[in-house]
Parts: structure tokens; C-alpha cells; sequence
């Protein structure tokens, strides 16, 4: 495979750091003996960061689930403080009008993952627009939330891509579960072990494919899946540069940057960029 390169030990190391951080709020659940009020004081804690003077809250959804939302009590900076409403000093700094490449680059994690795939659909000759959705397709996974990762993925990239791509991404989540022989895609081994043989998809998953079975994208949805399936290899990375051009060709780039465009998902952009700021 050409264009690839070992991942980093830099990036190994900090990917760590953050699933240990990640991870903390169960291992305060399970070694804290206070009282419960205690042990809800230390998990709101540990949404909370202070560097220096400034004080780093974070979304309660970094936590939701390791700890339950409804015992966390709400916290206004500390005297002597500020809340952070600008960049983490922790993230790599973003420029003034961030481009997607940028996004690439500073905000995603397992981006090998999107660019193994699009190179993928690239090598094996697919649409320019099937190579732009697979770059595009877990970027919601990478950037910004995992859950239902096909719908925020949608309308984080509408704005800027056809409908047909955008389209293909959100519709991907449900097509993922079911095979098509016609074109040698077959229920993932890996969902198995992953969900069990016994998991059951819930109706609004069923309810969305039979709608894609007979759109007349489905096929663009379909070859995401296709090149999703044998993307992943965590010890190669493929440069975005070979795709310039075709994000050039079919992904709407505002002069402004990606979060400062005033479009329906700028928001969504905007929180990549800041995560941590207070509102
Ligand atoms: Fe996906
Ligand atoms: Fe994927």
C-alpha cells in the first residue's frame, strides 16, 4: 500500500492517556468508600480541570454512563478563576478559518480508519462521490460523538457536500448490519463478537433500510459499507494529501472556515474545535 506510514509513538502514548482519562469516572464508581454525596463531589471533579487560573469544565456526555448525570451537581467557577470560553491549551491550536484537511490533522482520532477506507473505494476504482463519503463516513465516530454516529455525521457534513454523500453517511449506520449478496457484503464477523449473536436491531435501524433498499442512492450508502468492512488496520496510515483534489472537487470548503460559516452545523464544527469552553 503506498502512502502509508507507522503510526507515531507520540500519538500511541496521548491516545492512552485519553482512554485512561476516559475511563476514570468507573474506577472513581468502584474504589470510592465516601459517602454518596462524597463520591458525587469526586465524579463532578473529575469533569473539572484546573490550569492555573482557568477552570475546565467539561460536557457531562464525556462521562454520561460511567456516572449518572442526575447526581452531578452543577458548578459555577470558583473564586480566583475563570471559565475556559476559548481554546483548551490541552488541544492542538486550530487557525482562524479551519479547513477539513485541518480537522483532520488536529481533531480526529482513528482517522486512519476514514483514510484506509476512502483509499480503499480510491484503488478499486469507485466514484469520485463514493470516495468522498467513505473519507466522511465515521467522521462523526472520530470527531464528535459515537452514538447514532450516521445521523450526527449527516448534518455535520450537509452543508457542504451533495445530498447524495450526506445522504450515504447517515444511511451507512443501518445498511452495516444487513448483507447483499449481490455485491459479496456479508453481516460483519467482528459485530458478533462485538454485539452478540443474539443482538437485536431496533426498529428505527429496520425502518431505515427498508427505506434505503429502495432509494435510488443506495448503492452510493452500499459501497461505504463495502469499503468500511476490511478498513481497519491500526498500524498504517494514509496522508489526506492524495485526496486534495477531490475534496477540492465535491466538499464545500467556506471562506470563512468550517465553524464560522453561520451554516445549520457550524455549531457542530465549533464544538470539535472548543470542546471544553463553559457555554
Ligand atoms: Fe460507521
Ligand atoms: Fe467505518
Amino acid at each position: 500500500m503506498s502512502n502509508v506510514r507507522h503510526d507515531d509513538t507520540d500519538t500511541v502514548r496521548s491516545n492512552a492517556i485519553a482512554f485512561s482519562e476516559a475511563n476514570a469516572p468507573a474506577a472513581l464508581l468502584s474504589s470510592h468508600s465516601g459517602s454518596p454525596s462524597e463520591r458525587a463531589d469526586a465524579l463532578e471533579e473529575h469533569l473539572i480541570r484546573r490550569l492555573d487560573d482557568v477552570w475546565i469544565a467539561k460536557s457531562i456526555l464525556y462521562a454520561s454512563g460511567d456516572l449518572d448525570p442526575s447526581t452531578v451537581p452543577s458548578k459555577v467557577p470558583p473564586p480566583g478563576t475563570r471559565a475556559l470560553m476559548g481554546d483548551d491549551p490541552r488541544l492542538k491550536k486550530m487557525s482562524d478559518a479551519p479547513t477539513l484537511a485541518e480537522f483532520f490533522h488536529k481533531r480526529l482520532m482513528s482517522k486512519a480508519h476514514l483514510l484506509q477506507s476512502a483509499k480503499l473505494a480510491l484503488d478499486s476504482g469507485h466514484d469520485e462521490k463514493v470516495v468522498l463519503a467513505c473519507l466522511l463516513h465515521d467522521i462523526a465516530v472520530c470527531g464528535l460523538i459515537r452514538a447514532d454516529h450516521g445521523y450526527w455525521g449527516e448534518q455535520l457534513i450537509a452543508p457542504y457536500v451533495s445530498e447524495e454523500i450526506s445522504w450515504a453517511v447517515r444511511t451507512h449506520q443501518a445498511l452495516r448490519f444487513f448483507p447483499d449478496e449481490s455485491v459479496g457484503y456479508e453481516y460483519p464477523e467482528s459485530y458478533v463478537r462485538w454485539f452478540g449473536e443474539d443482538y437485536e436491531l431496533e426498529p428505527y435501524i429496520h425502518e431505515e433500510y427498508r427505506q434505503a433498499r429502495k432509494h435510488r442512492w443506495y448503492m452510493t450508502a452500499r459501497l461505504i459499507t463495502l469499503n468500511d468492512l476490511y478498513a481497519f488496520d491500526p498500524t498504517v496510515e494514509v496522508s489526506i494529501d492524495i485526496f486534495t483534489d477531490i475534496i477540492g472537487r465535491h466538499f464545500k470548503q467556506p471562506r470563512e472556515g468550517l465553524g464560522f460559516d453561520g451554516s445549520p452545523s457550524a455549531h457542530m464544527w465549533r464544538t470539535m474545535i472548543r470542546p471544553t469552553r463553559f457555554l
